[in-house]
Protein backbone atom coordinates (compact mmCIF):
# COMPACT_ATOMS: atom_id res chain seq x y z
CA UNK A 1 0.00 0.00 0.00
CA UNK A 2 1.35 3.39 -0.84
CA UNK A 3 1.23 5.82 1.77
CA UNK A 4 2.48 9.38 2.36
CA UNK A 5 3.62 9.65 6.02
CA UNK A 6 3.56 5.76 6.45
CA UNK A 7 5.39 2.86 4.99
CA UNK A 8 3.68 -0.12 5.06
CA UNK A 9 5.02 -3.81 4.19
CA UNK A 10 3.56 -7.11 4.58
CA UNK A 11 6.59 -10.05 4.47
CA UNK A 12 5.71 -13.21 6.18
CA UNK A 13 2.68 -12.96 7.14
CA UNK A 14 3.86 -9.81 9.36
CA UNK A 15 2.83 -5.98 8.88
CA UNK A 16 5.66 -3.79 8.99
CA UNK A 17 4.50 -0.39 9.70
CA UNK A 18 6.98 2.78 9.91
CA UNK A 19 5.96 5.99 10.52
CA UNK A 20 7.45 8.12 8.26
CA UNK A 21 7.48 11.86 8.98
CA UNK A 22 11.30 11.62 10.20
CA UNK A 23 12.00 16.16 10.45
CA UNK A 24 9.00 16.01 12.44
CA UNK A 25 10.02 13.21 14.79
CA UNK A 26 7.26 11.07 13.39
CA UNK A 27 4.60 13.47 14.88
CA UNK A 28 0.86 12.23 14.06
CA UNK A 29 -1.12 14.91 12.02
CA UNK A 30 -4.65 14.56 10.65
CA UNK A 31 -3.14 12.60 7.32
CA UNK A 32 -1.20 10.13 9.66
CA UNK A 33 -3.90 9.16 11.59
CA UNK A 34 -6.03 8.90 8.59
CA UNK A 35 -3.64 6.78 7.07
CA UNK A 36 -2.96 4.82 10.39
CA UNK A 37 -6.24 4.39 10.85
CA UNK A 38 -6.96 2.82 7.11
CA UNK A 39 -3.99 0.36 7.64
CA UNK A 40 -5.14 -1.18 10.87
CA UNK A 41 -8.45 -1.50 9.74
CA UNK A 42 -6.60 -3.30 6.14
CA UNK A 43 -4.50 -5.63 9.04
CA UNK A 44 -7.65 -6.61 10.82
CA UNK A 45 -9.88 -8.00 7.50
CA UNK A 46 -6.95 -9.86 5.82
CA UNK A 47 -5.73 -13.04 6.83
CA UNK A 48 -2.54 -12.37 5.25
CA UNK A 49 -1.53 -10.67 8.63
CA UNK A 50 -1.08 -12.51 11.23
CA UNK A 51 0.60 -9.56 13.45
CA UNK A 52 1.95 -5.83 12.95
CA UNK A 53 4.88 -4.35 14.29
CA UNK A 54 4.86 -0.37 14.37
CA UNK A 55 7.72 1.51 14.52
CA UNK A 56 9.09 4.99 13.93
CA UNK A 57 11.16 6.62 11.19
CA UNK A 58 14.89 7.27 12.15
CA UNK A 59 16.95 6.50 14.99
CA UNK A 60 15.75 9.09 17.09
CA UNK A 61 12.02 8.96 17.48
CA UNK A 62 9.63 6.76 17.70
CA UNK A 63 6.72 9.39 17.69
CA UNK A 64 6.91 12.56 19.55
CA UNK A 65 3.16 13.25 20.01
CA UNK A 66 0.14 14.63 18.04
CA UNK A 67 1.42 17.26 15.56
CA UNK A 68 1.67 20.31 18.10
CA UNK A 69 1.56 22.63 15.16
CA UNK A 70 -1.58 21.91 13.96
CA UNK A 71 -4.27 21.88 16.92
CA UNK A 72 -2.35 25.09 17.57
CA UNK A 73 -5.61 27.13 17.12
CA UNK A 74 -8.14 24.75 18.35
CA UNK A 75 -10.92 25.47 20.49
CA UNK A 76 -12.70 22.77 22.67
CA UNK A 77 -15.08 21.13 20.55
CA UNK A 78 -12.40 20.81 17.39
CA UNK A 79 -9.91 19.27 20.27
CA UNK A 80 -13.08 17.00 21.99
CA UNK A 81 -13.27 15.78 18.02
CA UNK A 82 -9.39 15.29 17.55
CA UNK A 83 -9.41 13.11 20.24
CA UNK A 84 -12.94 11.14 19.64
CA UNK A 85 -12.00 10.52 16.08
CA UNK A 86 -8.27 9.49 17.10
CA UNK A 87 -9.37 7.21 19.84
CA UNK A 88 -11.93 5.76 17.74
CA UNK A 89 -10.27 4.67 14.37
CA UNK A 90 -7.01 4.43 15.49
CA UNK A 91 -6.14 3.77 18.97
CA UNK A 92 -9.36 1.52 19.95
CA UNK A 93 -8.98 -0.17 16.52
CA UNK A 94 -5.66 -1.27 17.26
CA UNK A 95 -6.55 -2.42 21.00
CA UNK A 96 -9.52 -4.29 19.61
CA UNK A 97 -7.46 -5.93 16.54
CA UNK A 98 -7.92 -9.64 16.48
CA UNK A 99 -3.88 -9.82 16.00
CA UNK A 100 -1.54 -9.04 17.80
CA UNK A 101 0.20 -5.07 17.39
CA UNK A 102 3.87 -4.66 19.14
CA UNK A 103 4.93 -1.22 19.19
CA UNK A 104 8.98 -1.03 18.34
CA UNK A 105 9.54 1.78 20.49
CA UNK A 106 13.14 2.99 18.87
CA UNK A 107 13.18 6.41 20.56
CA UNK A 108 10.89 9.00 21.90
CA UNK A 109 7.34 8.02 22.83
CA UNK A 110 5.70 11.22 24.05
CA UNK A 111 1.86 12.28 24.21
CA UNK A 112 -0.11 11.22 21.52
CA UNK A 113 3.11 8.71 20.69
CA UNK A 114 3.59 6.56 24.14
CA UNK A 115 -0.72 6.46 23.21
CA UNK A 116 -0.19 4.61 20.42
CA UNK A 117 2.72 2.36 21.69
CA UNK A 118 0.20 2.13 24.78
CA UNK A 119 -2.86 1.05 22.59
CA UNK A 120 -0.60 -1.90 21.26
CA UNK A 121 -1.02 -5.30 22.78
CA UNK A 122 3.01 -5.61 23.59
CA UNK A 123 5.63 -2.92 23.74
CA UNK A 124 9.57 -3.40 23.10
CA UNK A 125 11.90 -0.61 23.73
CA UNK A 126 15.12 0.10 22.70
CA UNK A 127 17.62 0.81 25.92
CA UNK A 128 17.82 4.63 24.83
CA UNK A 129 14.23 5.12 24.51
CA UNK A 130 12.37 8.18 26.85
CA UNK A 131 8.69 8.04 27.11
CA UNK A 132 6.32 9.85 28.88
CA UNK A 133 3.49 11.82 28.76
CA UNK A 134 4.20 15.76 28.41
CA UNK A 135 0.58 17.32 27.57
CA UNK A 136 0.47 19.19 30.90
CA UNK A 137 3.57 21.14 30.09
CA UNK A 138 1.17 22.41 26.75
CA UNK A 139 -1.70 22.72 29.26
CA UNK A 140 -3.31 19.52 27.91
CA UNK A 141 -4.28 16.64 29.25
CA UNK A 142 -3.41 13.12 27.15
CA UNK A 143 -6.47 12.69 24.90
CA UNK A 144 -6.01 9.61 23.04
CA UNK A 145 -6.58 7.41 25.92
CA UNK A 146 -3.11 8.00 27.55
CA UNK A 147 -5.00 8.21 30.88
CA UNK A 148 -6.71 5.34 31.03
CA UNK A 149 -3.79 2.94 29.53
CA UNK A 150 -1.10 4.38 31.27
CA UNK A 151 -2.76 3.89 35.19
CA UNK A 152 -3.99 0.45 33.71
CA UNK A 153 -0.43 -0.39 33.01
CA UNK A 154 1.82 0.96 35.54
CA UNK A 155 -1.00 1.86 38.50
CA UNK A 156 -2.17 5.12 39.61
CA UNK A 157 0.28 6.29 41.64
CA UNK A 158 2.99 6.28 38.96
CA UNK A 159 0.89 6.89 36.41
CA UNK A 160 -0.06 10.50 38.56
CA UNK A 161 3.40 11.27 38.76
CA UNK A 162 4.18 10.83 35.13
CA UNK A 163 1.28 12.79 33.36
CA UNK A 164 1.25 15.89 36.21
CA UNK A 165 5.20 16.19 36.55
CA UNK A 166 5.23 15.69 32.92
CA UNK A 167 8.60 14.01 33.26
CA UNK A 168 10.24 11.68 30.49
CA UNK A 169 11.35 7.75 32.01
CA UNK A 170 13.96 5.91 31.00
CA UNK A 171 13.44 2.60 28.97
CA UNK A 172 14.86 0.99 32.29
CA UNK A 173 12.50 2.47 34.40
CA UNK A 174 9.53 1.65 32.11
CA UNK A 175 10.41 -1.76 32.59
CA UNK A 176 10.24 -1.68 35.82
CA UNK A 177 7.25 -0.13 35.95
CA UNK A 178 5.44 -2.58 33.35
CA UNK A 179 4.88 -0.19 30.73
CA UNK A 180 7.09 -2.47 28.67
CA UNK A 181 7.50 -5.61 28.17
CA UNK A 182 10.97 -6.35 27.18
CA UNK A 183 14.61 -3.61 26.28
CA UNK A 184 16.95 -4.14 23.92
CA UNK A 185 19.29 -2.64 22.14
CA UNK A 186 18.02 -0.40 19.42
CA UNK A 187 19.49 -2.51 16.30
CA UNK A 188 17.60 -5.79 17.60
CA UNK A 189 14.52 -4.25 18.20
CA UNK A 190 12.67 -5.53 15.26
CA UNK A 191 13.98 -9.10 15.70
CA UNK A 192 12.69 -8.73 19.28
CA UNK A 193 9.12 -8.21 17.77
CA UNK A 194 9.52 -11.19 15.14
CA UNK A 195 10.92 -13.37 18.00
CA UNK A 196 7.62 -13.03 19.53
CA UNK A 197 5.54 -13.01 16.22
CA UNK A 198 6.85 -15.87 14.54
CA UNK A 199 6.13 -17.70 18.10
CA UNK A 200 2.07 -16.27 17.72
CA UNK A 201 2.21 -17.27 14.11
CA UNK A 202 2.56 -21.04 14.92
CA UNK A 203 -0.50 -20.87 17.10
CA UNK A 204 -4.34 -21.33 16.01
CA UNK A 205 -5.11 -17.81 14.66
CA UNK A 206 -8.88 -17.48 15.92
CA UNK A 207 -7.30 -18.92 19.50
CA UNK A 208 -5.16 -15.98 19.14
CA UNK A 209 -8.19 -13.95 18.66
CA UNK A 210 -10.44 -14.70 21.39
CA UNK A 211 -7.06 -14.44 23.96
CA UNK A 212 -6.37 -10.69 23.26
CA UNK A 213 -10.30 -10.02 23.22
CA UNK A 214 -10.79 -11.35 26.63
CA UNK A 215 -7.82 -9.77 28.00
CA UNK A 216 -8.71 -6.63 26.92
CA UNK A 217 -11.99 -7.28 28.36
CA UNK A 218 -10.52 -7.38 31.36
CA UNK A 219 -8.63 -4.17 31.06
CA UNK A 220 -12.13 -1.99 29.75
CA UNK A 221 -14.48 -3.40 32.31
CA UNK A 222 -16.27 -5.40 29.68
CA UNK A 223 -17.02 -8.17 31.81
CA UNK A 224 -13.94 -10.36 31.16
CA UNK A 225 -14.68 -13.41 33.09
CA UNK A 226 -18.27 -13.60 31.23
CA UNK A 227 -16.02 -12.91 27.90
CA UNK A 228 -13.78 -15.72 28.51
CA UNK A 229 -16.27 -17.98 29.03
CA UNK A 230 -17.74 -17.13 25.76
CA UNK A 231 -14.76 -16.74 23.66
CA UNK A 232 -13.86 -20.53 24.99
CA UNK A 233 -17.25 -22.22 23.94
CA UNK A 234 -16.26 -21.07 20.88
CA UNK A 235 -12.85 -22.38 20.25
CA UNK A 236 -14.47 -25.90 20.58
CA UNK A 237 -16.30 -25.24 17.52
CA UNK A 238 -13.17 -24.45 15.43
CA UNK A 239 -11.59 -26.76 13.03
CA UNK A 240 -8.03 -25.93 14.82
CA UNK A 241 -9.47 -26.71 18.08
CA UNK A 242 -9.72 -30.45 16.37
CA UNK A 243 -6.72 -30.25 14.69
CA UNK A 244 -4.50 -29.25 17.42
CA UNK A 245 -5.74 -31.57 19.84
CA UNK A 246 -5.20 -34.56 16.78
CA UNK A 247 -1.44 -33.32 16.44
CA UNK A 248 -0.76 -33.55 20.15
CA UNK A 249 -2.34 -36.84 20.36
CA UNK A 250 -0.61 -37.82 17.02
CA UNK A 251 2.68 -36.30 18.48
CA UNK A 252 3.20 -34.16 15.39
CA UNK A 253 3.23 -30.37 14.70
CA UNK A 254 -0.57 -28.83 14.16
CA UNK A 255 -1.15 -27.38 10.91
CA UNK A 256 -3.53 -24.54 12.03
CA UNK A 257 -5.68 -22.68 9.25
CA UNK A 258 -7.46 -19.99 11.18
CA UNK A 259 -10.44 -21.64 10.84
C1 LIG B 1 5.00 18.84 15.86
C2 LIG B 1 7.15 18.30 16.44
C3 LIG B 1 6.69 17.57 17.56
C4 LIG B 1 5.27 17.50 17.76
C5 LIG B 1 8.84 17.50 17.55
N1 LIG B 1 8.48 18.22 16.47
N2 LIG B 1 7.77 17.09 18.23
N3 LIG B 1 6.30 18.93 15.60
N4 LIG B 1 4.49 18.14 16.90
N5 LIG B 1 4.75 16.79 18.77
C6 LIG B 1 9.36 18.86 15.48
C7 LIG B 1 10.03 20.11 16.01
O1 LIG B 1 9.17 21.22 15.90
C8 LIG B 1 11.23 20.22 15.10
O2 LIG B 1 10.86 20.70 13.84
C9 LIG B 1 11.62 18.76 14.89
O3 LIG B 1 10.46 17.98 15.18
C10 LIG B 1 12.74 18.30 15.80
O4 LIG B 1 12.38 18.58 17.15
P1 LIG B 1 13.30 19.40 18.14
O5 LIG B 1 12.43 19.90 19.22
O6 LIG B 1 14.15 20.38 17.41
O7 LIG B 1 14.24 18.23 18.70
P2 LIG B 1 14.94 18.13 20.13
O8 LIG B 1 15.45 19.46 20.58
O9 LIG B 1 15.91 17.00 20.03
O10 LIG B 1 13.76 17.71 21.12
C11 LIG B 1 13.09 16.51 20.98
C12 LIG B 1 11.78 16.52 21.83
C13 LIG B 1 10.97 17.78 21.47
C14 LIG B 1 12.14 16.51 23.31
C15 LIG B 1 11.04 15.21 21.50
O11 LIG B 1 10.83 17.83 20.04
C16 LIG B 1 9.61 17.83 22.09
O12 LIG B 1 9.48 18.09 23.28
N6 LIG B 1 8.57 17.62 21.29
C17 LIG B 1 7.20 17.76 21.71
C18 LIG B 1 6.78 16.61 22.59
C19 LIG B 1 5.36 16.77 23.08
O13 LIG B 1 5.02 17.73 23.79
N7 LIG B 1 4.45 15.83 22.73
C20 LIG B 1 3.08 15.84 23.12
C21 LIG B 1 2.26 16.56 22.08
S1 LIG B 1 0.57 16.75 22.56
P3 LIG B 1 11.27 22.20 13.33
O14 LIG B 1 10.72 22.27 11.94
O15 LIG B 1 10.59 23.12 14.29
O16 LIG B 1 12.75 22.22 13.44
C22 LIG B 1 -0.10 15.26 22.27
C23 LIG B 1 -1.57 15.16 22.56
C24 LIG B 1 -2.15 13.82 22.20
O17 LIG B 1 0.52 14.32 21.86
C25 LIG B 1 -3.65 13.79 22.34
C26 LIG B 1 -4.40 14.41 21.21
C27 LIG B 1 -5.88 14.18 21.25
Amino acid sequence: MAYQNLISEVKEHILYLTINREKALNALNKDTLAELADVVAFANKTDEVRGVIITGAGEKAFVAGADIKEFADYNGKQGKELAKRGQEQVFDAIENATKPFIAAINGFALGGGLELAMACHMRIAADNARLGLPEVTLGLIPGYGGTQRLTQLVGKGKAIEMITTANMITAADALAFGLVNHVVPQADLISKAEEILNLVKQRAPLAVSAAIKSVIAAVNNHNGYATEIEAFGKCFETADFKEGVAAFVEKRKAIFKGK
